[in-house]
């Protein structure tokens, strides 16, 4: 089989079913599996609740005993959400500058460049964790030297080798932030940190705690999703290096070459929220205060809405993926995502003529009755230059 293959576990119930069961540190999640009832779930905040009083609780392995801070604005339900989010978009949204294009381009040529100059590379640790932390840099506008510790962190801020959810690890980021924020309060700059402290929201200030819920958010949703999507692209061209050199022909199809690689890839699993009352979805009885979630990797193969649903269609027409979410919370950090793999791929057909893969250990999530491929844990690569 291919290595760079992801397949799809939940086929089968979705067409049964159109929902699946899983078991979760004795919480239950009902997953939704469909196109359709994914984007109608995430559409009706009402009924399926982001915020509620358990922080933690939407996110699938719960995070209810390792986290107290709510996350901003993820953890929030409208009228109140778009306050914080109207706070943070335009700061999301920088990197559509030239500049930071042109910062971005520059950390992603060095590590390219460096995978090219060795022998073989590990590509999660040494390519894609440090590309993701660089990039980390820009978009919170610190200096460069700042990813050197998160690169230090390794992989998973909150999973250590043995167990899902590790909440020393978790304390690491905790603090580090508390830290970072505690700078700024006292030296403000022009960083994330200090321009969230200087928001104001309907009228007052953002407190720290405040400003930290969107601080651990932006760590920990840019960080494994980034770095799956890094990961399974070289992957996806080192086994199939007609499309890299399609790209390479074809520029004018890198940015559905981009969503299609996104849909398939789709590093975000699923996310959950909260019932608030007792309804049903797919014929199936949902209690008040249970948990659903919208698996947007198993929406992003129905068959029912994608043509060669299995297969990568770089120029893949209509594309109405969920990969970043649908609705109210959807993915702030997509343009960021984009433009790194935009540039990945672009200096990928500048500088890169063939990638081997000489070794690997596939990253399986155990979600009870599926288990589903979300990348590797490691990925031995060699890099031909062009
Ligand atoms: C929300 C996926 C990269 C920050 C989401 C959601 C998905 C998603 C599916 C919706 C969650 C929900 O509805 O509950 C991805 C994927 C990424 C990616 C696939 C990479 C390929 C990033 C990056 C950042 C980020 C780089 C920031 C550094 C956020 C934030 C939200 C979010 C802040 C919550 C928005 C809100 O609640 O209004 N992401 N994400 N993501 N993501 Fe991403």
């Amino acid at each position: 089989m291919e290595k760079s293959k992801i397949s799809d576990p939940f086929k089968k119930a979705r067409l049964e079913k159109g929902f699946g069961k899983m078991n979760d540190q004795n919480d239950p999640v009902t997953m939704i599996l469909g196109h359709k009832d994914v984007r109608k779930s995430a559409h009706n905040w009402k009924t399926f609740q982001s915020g509620g009083e358990e922080v933690g609780r939407i996110v699938v392995p719960s995070e209810v005993h390792i986290r107290d801070t709510r996350q901003i604005p993820f953890e929030v339900d409208p009228p109140e959400h778009k306050g914080y989010r109207d706070i943070v978009e335009p700061w999301f949204k920088r990197p559509l500058e030239a500049k930071y294009q042109e910062n971005l381009s520059q950390i992603i040529n060095n590590v390219v460049d460096e995978a090219l100059s060795k022998e073989t590379i590990e590509v999660v640790e040494e390519f894609a964790l440090k590309l993701q932390s660089r990039a980390l840099t820009i978009l919170l506008n610190v200096p460069p030297e700042k990813a050197d510790l998160w690169i230090s962190w390794g992989t998973h801020v909150f999973r250590s080798e043995d167990t899902a959810l590790d909440s020393s690890k978790a304390n690491i980021l905790y603090d580090y932030i508390d830290a970072e924020l505690d700078k700024a309060i006292a030296n403000p700059g022009n960083d994330l940190y200090s321009v969230l402290l200087a928001s104001e929201n309907n009228g007052t200030k953002l407190t720290k705690e405040e400003a930290k819920g969107v601080m651990i958010l932006t760590f920990a949703g840019g960080r494994d999703t980034v770095i799956n999507a890094v990961t399974n692209s070289i992957a996806y061209f080192a086994e199939h290096p007609q499309a890299l050199e399609r790209l390479r022909d074809e520029p004018e199809i890198m940015n559905t070459a981009i969503e299609e690689l996104i849909r398939y890839f789709s590093p975000l699993t699923q996310m959950g929220r909260v019932v608030t009352e007792d309804t049903q979805v797919c014929e199936h009885a949902l209690k008040a205060q249970s948990r659903i979630s919208m698996c947007w990797a198993s929406a992003n193969r129905d068959e029912r809405v994608f043509e060669k649903a299995n297969e990568v269609v770089l120029d893949r027409k209509v594309n109405p993926h969920v990969a970043f979410g649908f609705g109210t919370h959807n993915c702030l950090g997509a343009t960021h995502a984009r433009q790194i793999m935009r540039i990945l791929l672009t200096v990928l057909t500048q500088k890169v003529k063939s990638m081997e893969i000489l070794d690997c250990e596939e990253n399986i999530e155990n979600l009870d009755e599926f288990k589903r491929k979300v990348g590797f844990d490691s990925i031995q690569v060699k890099f031909n230059k062009l």
